[in-house]
């Protein structure tokens, strides 16, 4: 299958097969080592790239990255960073002065992250390295290293012209460019495995080797990536990335979008997408809980045949999702609401990890009775799933601290959580009540949040 794509400046074509990684391709074919192989599962950053296109500059991780993903894009990797007469990049100089490398395995990735940080503006360093791990400088220098190249210009070599592509060659993968070409194929096709971001999928070939033949890459569905607002609703493409769903929803439903910022990391962000996060039906996922909270509504298409439902509703049982052979997710879209959502993602740690309880909170309240409630979570049972017997408990009830109390007995009724290497299926519930005490507090203006205790 033909991808065509800048590789630091130069063009690329290769016929290498749907499901070879960047990475791989990188190391083994390009002979360009500088890209690192830690995880090879997304959770390290030492693979970073820098991915141009259209839109713009995004950081993502080259091991779960197949190369038709890149098709017409503009890749530059460490080895493409400093200037071609060989001055290094800022970044790179700041690591230098800033002590900000020791062993140096980790350096690539994060000259990368913060080289495609500074084009893009952003000063947000925490967040923007959080997905680059390093396990023998520490992180103060690097963050210092980041900090100091915010005063630096962008260098000119790093604005890249994209290529033109040179068709797509043998027929080894599906590759769409609109939701119309998609829906007959994959109607033709149910057995294929769709691909949007690849953050899930991409696991599934270099951690469990898995063959996905036939496969359909979402990527040029420029259909499928739109956000629009009307005065009823938000809706979005099922390819629009968890960055871009967390730069709409801010203003509406800040809640959600701080909760996004702890989603993955900005590379898994960049890459990962809304629809993915919802068609992959994983009871640990964090999109769902927040857009059931909402009282979202699911689109799904089959061939001309569109449907909708409700969120929930799409979730049956552990992996197993109301969508028939040769379905697939449309967009998802919320009706506007006055803003009453609080999310809480409880995990191990703070960065780029999984929830152990994710809690999505929205209830609305009138002359101190409660008018409306709609409470899900993920991480309590098989599905991301509402929490009827407690929003039962609540609506109509005074907003006081007594129906918070009776309320909060009420969780065992309607979840009964597991086990695992994340949390005790006790220490789940006892979160997930207290996250509607949480809630009550937090309505109440009283501190709950360690960040907002600290600041
Ligand atoms: C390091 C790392 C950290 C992560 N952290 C988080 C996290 O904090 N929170 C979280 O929720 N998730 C997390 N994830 C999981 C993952 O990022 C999400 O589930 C993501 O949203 C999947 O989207 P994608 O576009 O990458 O999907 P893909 O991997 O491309 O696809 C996932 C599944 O959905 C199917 N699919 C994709 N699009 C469609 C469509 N339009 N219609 C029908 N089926 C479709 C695919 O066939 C596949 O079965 C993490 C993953 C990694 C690797
Ligand atoms: S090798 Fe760890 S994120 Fe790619
Ligand atoms: S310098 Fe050794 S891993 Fe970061």
């Amino acid at each position: 299958m033909r991808t065509t794509f800048l590789l630091n400046g130069e063009t690329v074509t290769t016929d290498e097969a749907p499901c070879v990684t960047l990475l791989d391709h990188l190391r083994t074919k390009a002979g360009l080592t500088g890209t690192k192989e830690g995880c090879n599962e997304g959770d390290c950053g030492a693979c970073t790239v820098m991915v141009q296109d259209e839109t713009g500059a995004r950081a993502l991780n080259a091991c779960i990255l197949f190369l038709p993903q890149l098709d017409g894009k503009s890749v530059t990797t460490v080895e493409g960073l400093a200037a071609p007469d060989g001055t290094p990049h800022p970044a790179q100089t700041a690591l230098v002065e800033h002590h900000g490398s020791q062993c140096g395995f980790c350096t690539p990735g994060f000259a990368m992250s913060m080289a495609t940080a500074h084009l893009n503006g952003a000063a947000d360093h925490d967040d923007q390295l959080a997905g680059n791990l390093c396990r023998c400088t520490g992180y103060a220098p690097i963050i210092r290293a980041a900090d100091a190249l915010s005063a630096a210009p962008v260098p000119a070599h790093l604005s890249q012209p994209l290529p033109q592509t040179a068709g797509t060659g043998e027929d080894a993968a599906f590759r769409p460019t609109s939701a119309d070409q998609l829906a007959p194929w994959y109607q033709a096709n149910p057995d294929a495995t769709l691909i949007a971001g690849a953050t899930d999928v991409g696991l599934w070939v270099t951690k469990h080797l898995m063959d996905l033949s036939p496969v359909a890459f979402l990527t040029g569905c420029d259909d499928l990536k739109s956000v629009s607002v009307s005065d009823d609703e938000i809706r979005f493409g099922a390819m629009v990335s968890l960055t871009d769903v967390r730069e709409a929803i801010a203003p509406y439903h800040p809640d959600m979008a701080e909760m996004i910022r702890r989603y993955g990391s900005t590379q898994v962000r960049n890459a990962a997408t809304i629809g993915g996060n919802i068609a992959n039906g994983s009871p640990i996922g964090d999109g769902p809980p927040a857009l059931i909270a909402l009282g979202a509504t699911l689109h799904l298409r089959l061939g001309d045949t569109r449907r909708q439902l409700p969120l929930e509703d799409y979730f049956l049982e552990y992996r197993k999702q109301d969508r028939q052979p040769g379905e697939f997710v449309e967009a998802v879209s919320i009706p506007r609401q006055a803003d009453r959502l609080k999310c809480y993602k409880l995990s191990k740690r703070f960065d780029q990890d999984i929830s152990a309880v994710c809690g999505c909170l929205n209830v609305t309240v009138a002359d101190g009775i409660v008018t409306g409630a709609r409470i899900a979570y993920g991480g309590m049972a098989a599905t991301p799933k509402r929490a009827s017997s407690v929003e039962a408990a609540l609506l109509g009830a005074p907003w006081t601290q007594d129906s918070i109390t009776a309320a909060m007995a009420q969780f065992p009724a309607d979840f009964t959580p597991m086990s695992d290497m994340r949390a005790s299926a006790d220490y789940r519930l006892v979160s997930a009540q207290n996250m509607l005490q949480r809630y009550f507090y937090e309505d109440q203006g009283l501190p709950t949040r360690v960040l907002g205790v600290q600041a």
